[in-house]
Order: C-alpha cells, then structure tokens, then sequence
C-alpha cells in the first residue's frame, strides 16, 4: 500500500519526527510510505502551483494519510497550520475525502494531546476515516517498549485501511453561520460605564491578527475599547515584522537571540511586556485561529519555556465558533496557565447582537475589576501540570536551554513548596503512627478533624474584608 506521510516539521529530513517514519519505512518494507515535508517547502507551496499540485497528486494516489508532526504550542508548527489551510483555501479537500488517515505526533508530552485532538478534528472535516494517533515523547524510539508501540500503531493503521475498518468521528462537525455584528446604538454599546473606577497606570493592549472595522471582530475590537475606562492600544500581528516561521533551530535556547533578524522579539518586549494586560483577538481559522496567529506563537519561543508574561491579566476576544471547539479553548486557557497569568475570559460573536455586546462589557469590567484590585488566580490543573513539567524539563536539558535554566533559577521556579521541612517531618509523623495498629486507628480517627486544622485557624481569626 502507499502511506502519504505529510511531515509537519520545519526541519525537512532533519527532524525527529522523520526517524519514527524511517523507522517504520525499515519495518514494514512492503508498503511504500512517502514522506512529504510540506512544512519545511511551505513558501513554495504557497507560491508555486504545480509543487502544490504534485503534493496533492500524491495524495489521490494513496491509500492512506498519516500526518507526522512535532507538536509546537499545543498545536503543529505553523507551516503544516498553513498547509492545511491552503487545502481548503485552494479547494483541494476532495482528494481527502474518503482516504484513511492517522497521526504521529512527537513532543515532550505538553498539551500532545490538544495538537492530536486538532489533526483529528481536522482529518474529520476533511471528510477522511481517522484511524487514531500515536503521541510518543522526542525521543521514545530509543526505547524497545515503544518502538513496539510504533510498530502496532502503524500495523493498526495498515490493517484498517485493508479490511475498511469502520471509523466513527470523534469530533462533530462545526456549524457556523455567522450574522453581522452592527450595535444598532454603537455609542451606548461603547459607553464606559458611570462610575467606572478606570485602571490605573499600566497599559492593556490587544493583539489581534485582523483589525477591519468592516469585520465582525473590528467591531467588536472598537466595542471592547471603548467600554475601557483608559486607552487601549491595538497591535495588528500583520503590522509586526515577522520574517517567518520558527525553524525549530533551538539557537534561541543560549541566550534567548533568534536566528531572524526581524521584530518578533523586540516588540513583544517593547510592547507587550510593559502591559498589565494582553487581549488576544482573532478570527477562528478550521479549528484554531490564523497560521498567522500560529507564526507569531510559535516565534515566542525565543523566550523558551520562561513565563515571560507572568502575573498579566489574560482575556479574549474571538470571532467564530468557540463554543463549539472546546479543544481550542483548552489551548488558550493552557497559555494563561503556562504564563502563570490570570484569565479574564472570553468573548466571542456566538449569539444575538446584544449578547455579543453583553459579552464583550462583561470581559471589560472583569479586566477593570481585576486591574484595580491586583486580581490573581491561583493555577489549576492544567497551570500545577505545565509548571511540574517545566520543572522537570529545564533542569534535565539546561546545558542546551541555558537561557530558561537562568531564567529559573533567577525567579525561584525550581523551589519545591510542597517538600518544605515541615511537611517532611509530618510525614515521618504519620507514617510512624500508621505502622502500628493502634495508633493507626487514632490517626485514622483524627483524619478529617487534622486535615482542616490549618484552615480552620485561619477562618477562626478572619476579620470582615476591608471596603
Ligand atoms: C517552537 C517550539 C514549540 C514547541 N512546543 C511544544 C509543545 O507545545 N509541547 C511539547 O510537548 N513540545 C513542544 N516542542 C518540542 C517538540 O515538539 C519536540 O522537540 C519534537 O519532537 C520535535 O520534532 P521535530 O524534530 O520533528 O520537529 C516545541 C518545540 C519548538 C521548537
């Protein structure tokens, strides 16, 4: 059988997602399995007609798509975004339809699973009987328990394609008719509220990738700033200088200096830094925002695995059928965590014009609310787990991310809060007291009692807040 193998890696040949395909290439000699980088030779597909047309030649001809790809920021690079964009914005998606697919999907395990549940979804849309995905870490092929995981996994996929398994979506399908956002009295809808307390000092910008006022997010841009009690500064992503995609070099991991040459960098640190709050707005592009947006994301890799906008209030702005899309929902709010920022929310154009304006007045006082009172949230789930990954991640690799190892020692992110010496000692404690039956039988009688102790010394001695 003939396995089209679209690389979504950058790096071409070079990249460690390719040598699982090698290696599935040695073991399974009797089927071809094609790869195609169409992430590396992006440009040239954009521009060029009959390169695009010999990739989508390729595809008609298999039987299979197996999509093999690093995760970047939770999602693939934004070369393969592109690419699948380009499927659609060239009307290619029929030689799809119908062909069995699968995915390989290599990281360090951080969000793998947002960036598997986007080539699914994707593979869906495009009409293709998704077989399922394999997630293994960069560098599993070096362990025998895994490369016989690899092997099933493509075994898998062979034997669907030959015996037309049945492949039921994972994903529905998304539905979305949006109207014209157009608040009938704008400049009610725009009115900053009486008695608004305003924000002090401290900028809040929006970094969006699509500004026209004649769109559905320009004017929900335009409401959003309004409402604002003090001046919001927009930052159109077309506007920055950006030379290209990350090329996954890692050159940055020294000393945070990106091989391009452009602006990325230095407006994230000229404007973006300096803001006590980033609104992010986009239009929804298949199921994420534009390759665009994707680029931008991408390059600030520059800052490593850093939380270079900590403490920043988080929110939202968005054009499209969020609601429908949990999984990219998911991205974003993994973002706020991984930066270790506070989420305002997110306001969307699902819905009657008046709710669309309703939401975008909500985002607006929760962010004046959060900046007057130094509003922070404590992480959850995904934010504890992204920082004990990191924890683990940087020390293991600072010779390479010297810059993040700086960076973290410097900001106290390697301490440990849970391992503190009284904690070491209570446990010494219990485990004495567990061992024997008896004062195992005590312990256990004072378990709930002893676990609120703590708290309930400090919702003894509480005063009624101030104000
Ligand atoms: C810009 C960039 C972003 C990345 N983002 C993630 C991520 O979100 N999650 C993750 O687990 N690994 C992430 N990685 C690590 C890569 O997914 C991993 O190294 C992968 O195996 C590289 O494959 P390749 O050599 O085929 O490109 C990122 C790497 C780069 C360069």
């Amino acid at each position: 059988m003939k396995i089209v193998v679209l690389n979504g890696s950058p790096k071409g040949e070079v990249s460690v997602t390719v040598q699982y395909v090698r290696y599935l290439q040695k073991q399974f000699p009797g089927h071809e399995l094609k790869i195609l980088s169409v992430a590396h030779e992006i440009n040239g597909l954009e521009r060029d007609q009959a390169k695009r047309q010999t990739v989508m030649d390729e595809i008609e001809s298999c039987d299979g798509v197996l999509w093999a790809s690093p995760v970047y920021y939770f999602l693939v690079p934004s070369q393969l975004k592109r690419f699948i964009e380009l499927i659609w914005e060239r009307r290619a998606e029929e030689i799809f339809r119908g062909k069995y697919g699968a995915a390989l999907v290599t990281s360090i395990h951080c969000m793998d699973h947002t960036a598997m549940n986007y080539l699914t979804g994707i593979s869906e849309d495009l009409g293709m009987r998704f077989v399922g995905g394999l997630t293994p870490a960069s560098d599993d092929l070096t362990v025998p328990k895994e490369r016989t995981s690899l092997i099933n996994f493509m075994a898998y996929f062979l034997h669907a394609i030959e015996t037309g398994a049945p492949t039921p979506r994972s994903f529905a399908p998304v539905n979305y008719s949006p109207g014209t956002y157009r608040p009938a009295d704008f400049a009610e809808a725009t009115a900053t509220p009486a008695g608004n307390p305003g924000t002090g000092d401290g900028k809040i910008v929006i970094l969006t990738d699509g500004n026209d006022p004649e769109s559905n997010l320009g004017r929900m841009i335009s409401v959003f700033q309004r409402h604002m009690p003090s001046p919001v500064e927009v930052f159109d992503l077309n506007n920055v200088a950006i030379k290209g995609g990350c090329q996954g070099c890692i050159h940055c991991a020294y000393d945070n200096t990106c091989v391009y040459q452009d602006g990325v960098k230095q407006f994230i640190q000229e404007k973006l830094l300096p803001a006590k709050a980033i609104i992010y707005a986009g239009n929804i592009k298949d199921r994420y925002l534009s390759s665009r947006w994707k680029m931008y994301i991408d390059r600030t890799f520059v800052f490593g695995h850093t939380p270079y906008l900590s403490g920043k209030q988080i929110g939202f702005i968005i054009s499209g059928p969020l609601r429908q899309l949990p999984n990219l929902r998911q991205i974003f709010e993994a973002h706020t965590q991984a930066q270790r920022c506070t989420l305002l929310g997110f306001a969307t154009d699902e819905g009657d014009t008046e709710t669309i304006t309703a939401g975008l007045q909500a985002l607006a006082d929760r962010l004046v609310w959060a900046l007057v009172h130094g509003l922070q949230a404590p992480p959850n789930y995904l934010g504890y787990g992204l920082h004990l990954l990191f924890k683990e991640f940087v020390p293991m690799v600072s010779g390479i991310f010297r810059a993040d190892h700086i960076f973290y020692k410097k900001h106290g992110l390697y301490k440990d809060q849970h391992k503190g010496l009284r904690q070491r000692m209570m446990n010494l404690l219990f485990a004495a007291m567990n061992s024997l039956p008896k004062t195992r039988r005590e312990f256990q009688k004072q378990m709930k009692p002893g676990m609120i102790a703590d708290l309930k010394r400090i919702v003894d001695g509480a005063k009624p807040a101030a104000g």
